[in-house]
């Protein structure tokens, strides 16, 4: 129960931190103020809750220590194991051992399984088998890992802080609580991943969780190309740069805060060029035409203070369903001129088109439907595109169905110049899957095209081509 008591007092300080907002529209954005919970990670809450531990525990107990609840065979665990048993080290050679982890296995699996876990994971510090899981019950631990800080004097063991559940990169945090000098901790040029940034940077990260970004990974994993050295460079953070992602890094998957803000973020005065980051991966073929002004207002940092529970739930639970509209940020955005105009110098393409499915789409509206912008928008070529959908047939070009301007986007400068590389989109040089697909799937949805698939539908274009 104390834990738990431990965790409403954090969350009390969490409210009064968001109750002082500044602004942040600068960018697009939300209202929202950065690093709100920098006292915390730094200071701790604040609060100091009594916990009734066995007495023969609180005989063996140090006067400081970081408790770490853990089962032998949980994979969570077992991923954080190393990096505890290096926050212990450091705790021995920086804090001269006034703070130590003590090592608390869960009662629900054996003494030898948490011996076997010492031996594996190189545990040097103090290891308690907490069979009868009275520890357990008097910390409130519900779940492993987790981590909390006490302190044990005349009084009794108090509890001042805790990590629940503690994840990789959360031993940073935790070296920042206790160095004399906290700042020099998050070791500028180092790797971090987002748990550590998150510990203070609260409304950051909670928005964070909100876009693209925080999918990435899994959007490869979910096509089979999370082991294609060709893929994973974009779609995780910091890959071959020194301490970055290498395979099987849970801490830097996904296009994280340091993706953009560098290893470490910049904490040291350095100016911040996270501006400059996005055309790393956003590049020509992978991004059609990337511009800041679109691209940015989409990564609101304090986009999620304006939800509420629900609403953030929601979005999340989109996200993974594949259901957030893809924005295509890479659209040029301009008036188009009609297939009409480019049938002088590209007859052969104009031809082959008009007589292939594309070409002919309007045809398959019968009836009302054909003056029915909810139909019309995906069987003919917008008006303006890189907007969303109007309302009215007569923004679309339907005499001429889907034709050569919805895919390559606005011709009138192309035509102007009599052609030119520079001035349409030429879809030959893109990355299929990061930038095709996204258009090709804003018509060929999941309702319309249940048996959508990107390569024999590619091959039918390059048909439709004359080619
Ligand atoms: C101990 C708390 C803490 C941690 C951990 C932390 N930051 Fe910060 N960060 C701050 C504070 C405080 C500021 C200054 C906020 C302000 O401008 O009011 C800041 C500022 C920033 C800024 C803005 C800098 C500028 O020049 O405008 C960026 C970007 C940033 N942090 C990124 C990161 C990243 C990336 C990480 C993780 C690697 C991280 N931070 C981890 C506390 C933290
Ligand atoms: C490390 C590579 C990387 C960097 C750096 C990067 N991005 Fe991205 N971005 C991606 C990837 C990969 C996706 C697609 C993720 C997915 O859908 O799974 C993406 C998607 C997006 C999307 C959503 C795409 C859409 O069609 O709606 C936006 C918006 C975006 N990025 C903006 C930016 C901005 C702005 C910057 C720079 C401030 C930036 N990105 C920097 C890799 C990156
Ligand atoms: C140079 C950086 C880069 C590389 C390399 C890269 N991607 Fe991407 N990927 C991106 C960016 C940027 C986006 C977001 C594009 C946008 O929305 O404008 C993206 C988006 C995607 C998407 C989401 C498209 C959608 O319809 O939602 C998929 C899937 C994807 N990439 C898969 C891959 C695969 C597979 C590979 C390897 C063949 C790969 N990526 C290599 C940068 C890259
Ligand atoms: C896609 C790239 C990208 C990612 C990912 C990203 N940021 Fe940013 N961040 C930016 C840009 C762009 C700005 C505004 C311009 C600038 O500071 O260069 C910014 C600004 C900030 C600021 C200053 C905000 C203010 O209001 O003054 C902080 C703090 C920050 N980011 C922290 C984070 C943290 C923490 C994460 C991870 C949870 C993160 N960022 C992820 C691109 C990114
Ligand atoms: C006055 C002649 C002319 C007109 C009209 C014209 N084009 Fe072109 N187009 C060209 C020439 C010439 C090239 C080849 C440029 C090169 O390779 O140097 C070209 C290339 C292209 C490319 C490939 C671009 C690249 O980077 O290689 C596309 C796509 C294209 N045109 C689409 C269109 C569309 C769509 C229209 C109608 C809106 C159109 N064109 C109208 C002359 C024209
Ligand atoms: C989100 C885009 C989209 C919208 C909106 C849309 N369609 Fe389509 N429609 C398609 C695509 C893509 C195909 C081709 C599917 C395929 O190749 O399997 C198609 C095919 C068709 C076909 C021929 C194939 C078939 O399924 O019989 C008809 C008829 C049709 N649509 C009618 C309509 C009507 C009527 C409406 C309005 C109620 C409508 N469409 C709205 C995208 C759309
Ligand atoms: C459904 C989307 C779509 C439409 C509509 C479309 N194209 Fe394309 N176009 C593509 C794609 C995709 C490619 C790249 C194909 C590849 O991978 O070789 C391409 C390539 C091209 C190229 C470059 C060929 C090369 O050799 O590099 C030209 C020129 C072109 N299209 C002209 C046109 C013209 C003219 C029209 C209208 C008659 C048109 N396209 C309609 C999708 C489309
Ligand atoms: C503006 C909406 C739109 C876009 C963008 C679009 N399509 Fe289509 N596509 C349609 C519609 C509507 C049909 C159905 C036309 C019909 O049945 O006459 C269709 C039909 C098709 C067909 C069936 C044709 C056949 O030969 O059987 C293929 C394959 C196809 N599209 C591939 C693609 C590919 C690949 C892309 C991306 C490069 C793409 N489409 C982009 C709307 C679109």
């Amino acid at each position: 129960m104390s834990a738990c008591r431990l965790g409403a007092a954090i969350a009390a300080l969490f409210l009064l931190g968001a109750s002082a907002l500044a602004a942040s529209v600068e960018w697009g954005w939300t209202a929202g103020e950065p690093a709100q919970g920098a006292s915390r990670v730094l200071a701790g809450p604040g609060v100091e809750v009594p916990l009734d531990l066995p007495k023969d525990f609180v005989k063996v107990l140090p006067a400081s220590s970081v408790l770490v609840y853990f089962a032998p065979s949980c994979p969570h665990c077992r991923a954080v194991a190393k990096e505890l048993e290096a926050l212990d080290q450091w705790m021995a050679t920086h804090l001269g051992g006034t703070t130590r982890i003590v090592w608390v296995a869960s009662g629900n699996q054996s003494a030898i399984a948490a011996d076997e876990f010492r031996q594996e994971f190189g545990i040097t510090g103090q290891m308690v088998h907490d069979a009868s899981g009275n520890i357990a019950a008097a910390a409130g631990w519900r779940s492993t890992p987790s981590a909390i800080l006490v302190l044990n004097d005349k009084k009794g063991p108090v509890a001042v802080d805790g990590w629940i559940p503690f994840r990789p990169g959360l031993s940073t945090l935790v070296r920042m609580r206790l160095a004399p000098d906290p700042w020099a901790e998050l070791a500028p040029g180092v790797y971090q991943g987002n748990n550590t940034c998150g510990g203070c940077h609260v409304d950051e990260m909670a928005s964070w969780r909100l876009t693209l970004h925080s999918v990435a990974w899994r959007t490869l994993q979910e096509g089979g190309d999370d082991a294609d050295p060709k893929c994973v460079g974009c779609h995780v953070t910091g890959a071959g740069r020194p301490s970055g992602w290498v395979p099987g890094d849970e801490a830097l998957v996904d296009v994280g805060c340091e993706a953009c803000h560098g290893p470490g973020g910049p904490h040291d005065g350095a100016p911040d060029d996270a501006l400059a980051s996005c055309v790393g991966c956003h590049d020509k073929e992978h991004s059609i035409v990337f511009r800041h002004d679109k691209a940015v207002p989409l990564v609101d940092h304090y986009a999620a203070t304006a939800l509420d529970e629900a609403a953030y739930t929601e979005r999340r639970k989109a996200l993974f369903r594949g259901e957030v509209p893809q924005e295509l940020i890479a659209f040029p955005e301009g008036d188009t001129v009609g297939q009409g105009a480019c049938a002088a110098c590209h007859p052969t393409e104009v031809k082959a088109w008009s007589a292939s499915a594309h070409g002919v789409a309007m045809r398959r509206l019968e009836g009302d439907a054909a003056a029915d912008a909810g139909c019309v928008k995906c069987h003919a070529t917008a008006r303006r595109v890189g907007v969303p959908p109007a309302a009215e047939v007569s923004s679309y070009h339907v005499a001429e169905s889907v034709g050569c301007e919805s895919c390559h986007g606005p011709g009138g400068a192309h035509v102007a110049a009599g052609g030119g590389t520079d001035n349409i989109v030429h879809l030959g040089e893109s990355c299929p899957v990061c930038v095709l697909e996204a258009l090709c799937t804003s018509c060929h949805t999941k309702d319309w095209d249940p048996d959508w698939a990107l390569e024999p539908g590619l091959e039918a274009v390059r048909a439709h081509h004359g080619k």
